[in-house]
């Protein structure tokens, strides 16, 4: 018997990039094996993103250009799965455009690639059939003890809560992966015991909102009381979370960060604006004084944290002193990165439907921030210089050559042999250079 292949490509978020690897696991269980590139496999999944207009514009691209494989290879299966399909109306406008589409599932049905595969396949012999299954929204089951195949190296994905209940008025996440659904503690603890005795060195737990977890559950528990339990956990590992939403971000969160060594000082807090005005106006729910609060009592409890943040620009009614507060935020917390990003309006959502910035004025304010946010991050990276700090190796882009990250979350390159990769180094820092930081391993050797 011939083995079968199959390629996904994965847009968007890291929620999306584990979903990926249920979506290989789902396949793997049908006999089918990782293929080289979409050319050579039997089974192409597109894995979707409809967070901004570009990501939509660049899939839509994509799969138009999957028609050429479909017409050299008339058997092969394309499937198109996740947020972008999920939305309203779309599974159809994708059917109508792109006719040589097989298999069209949502977010949280994505895990029913293995039964759609085997359906075409039977039905092949008859005549053409296609599946197209979107699962209504709202609060879809948790599917556990799903099939992964890892794919993130050293790192190991974790779900904690599923879906968002916050309806930020610019974001189109509440409408295609539905109301928050957290799963329970000795789940993910298991789950985690696993990871950590099949020697992952990293553990990330998922969710748009860690802190909100539990909020759904009658059993008490929150995101403070999982992070201890997990950080308690034998053996020397690295623990991570995101997204955190500020307006849930507790102290007890932060104590419990600051008591744990696995728990890394690492944290993603997405700002989106510093103008209270348009704050409100996104339903964000905090304040730029509540936010700038969170970051004082991060950095007095963990002076060398790493914190990071989404900031967007142009969100309708920002004016130009609107965004001279965002940078001001922005110079006052200095983030160690950023990602920044031009409001795109999104079909369903309420901001969508205000009077919009005109482009011309989006351009020039992502430019400013931009340039702001580099030079920051460039100073901070110069700090680094002659410092010396624990890096788990991560990867060997190259022969000799090693990358891997602080506790804080900043990148390091080294030179090192591929064995080390899933081992933490003392790595003193030599150069940096933007956000890039280079450096060598001290005494030739591996710590722990
Ligand atoms: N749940 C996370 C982030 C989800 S999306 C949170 O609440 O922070 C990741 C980022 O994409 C957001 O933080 C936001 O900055 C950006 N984003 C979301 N919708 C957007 C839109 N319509 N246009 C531009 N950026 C958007
Ligand atoms: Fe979107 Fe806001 Fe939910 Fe984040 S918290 S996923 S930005 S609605
Ligand atoms: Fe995109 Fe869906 Fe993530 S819209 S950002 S892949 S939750």
């Amino acid at each position: 018997m011939v083995t079968k292949a199959y390629h996904i490509e994965t847009y968007g978020c890291q929620m999306n990039v584990h979903d990926s690897e249920k979506i290989a696991g789902a396949l793997h269980t049908l006999g089918y094996v990782q293929a080289k590139d979409a050319f050579s496999a039997d089974v192409i999944v597109f894995n979707t993103c409809c967070i901004r207009d570009t990501a939509e514009k660049k899939i839509l691209g994509n799969i138009g250009d999957l028609k050429h494989i479909k017409t050299h290879r008339p058997d092969v299966i394309i499937a198109i799965v996740g947020c972008m399909t999920q939305q309203k109306g779309i599974a159809e406008q994708l059917v109508k455009k792109f006719p040589f589409i097989d298999i069209i599932l949502g977010t949280s049905n994505a895990n029913e690639i293995a039964d759609k595969v085997n359906e075409i396949v039977a039905s092949r012999a008859q005549r053409r059939h296609r599946v197209v299954v979107i699962p209504r929204m709202e609060k879809p089951a948790i599917n556990e003890n799903e099939p992964v195949f890892r794919t993130s190296g050293t790192n190991a994905w974790v779900n904690i809560i599923y879906g968002c209940n916050n309806f930020c008025t610019y974001c189109i996440v509440p409408f295609v992966r539905g109301r928050e659904r957290s799963r329970a503690p000795d789940v993910i603890i298991e789950e985690i015991k696993g990871l950590l005795g099949q020697g992952y060195k990293e553990i990330t737990l998922l969710g748009q909102n860690v802190n909100s977890y539990g909020s759904d559950r009658t059993d008490g528990s929150n995101f403070a009381k999982l992070l201890a339990e997990i950080g308690q956990l034998p053996g020397k590992f690295r623990l991570r979370f995101m997204t955190s939403h500020p307006k849930d971000f507790t102290s007890e969160v932060i104590d419990v960060i600051a008591a744990f060594p696995n728990i890394c000082n690492n944290i993603h807090l997405p700002v989106q604006s510093g103008s209270n005005a348009v704050l409100k106006a996104m339903n964000r729910k905090y304040t730029r004084e509540k936010y700038l609060d969170i970051i004082r009592m991060i950095r007095l409890k963990m002076p060398d944290c790493g914190i990071t943040s989404d900031i967007m620009v142009g969100f309708p009614g920002e004016t130009d002193d609107d965004f001279r507060d965002t940078l001001a935020l922005v110079k006052e917390v200095r983030f160690s990165n950023a990602f920044t990003f031009v409001y795109s309006p999104r079909k369903g959502t309420y901001a969508a439907t205000l009077d919009q910035v005109p482009h011309e004025i989006k351009k020039e304010r992502i430019t400013e921030l931009v340039s702001v946010q580099n030079e920051i991050t460039k100073e901070l990276s110069e700090q680094y210089v002659g410092g010396t700090f624990e890096v788990l190796a991560e990867d060997a882009p190259k022969e000799n050559l090693l990358c891997g990250r602080t506790e804080s979350g900043r990148l390091v390159s080294f030179n090192g042999p591929s064995e080390y990769v899933g081992q933490f180094l003392q790595i003193k820092v030599t150069k940096a250079k933007a956000s890039a930081l280079f450096g060598e391993i001290i005494n030739g050797k591996q710590c722990e």
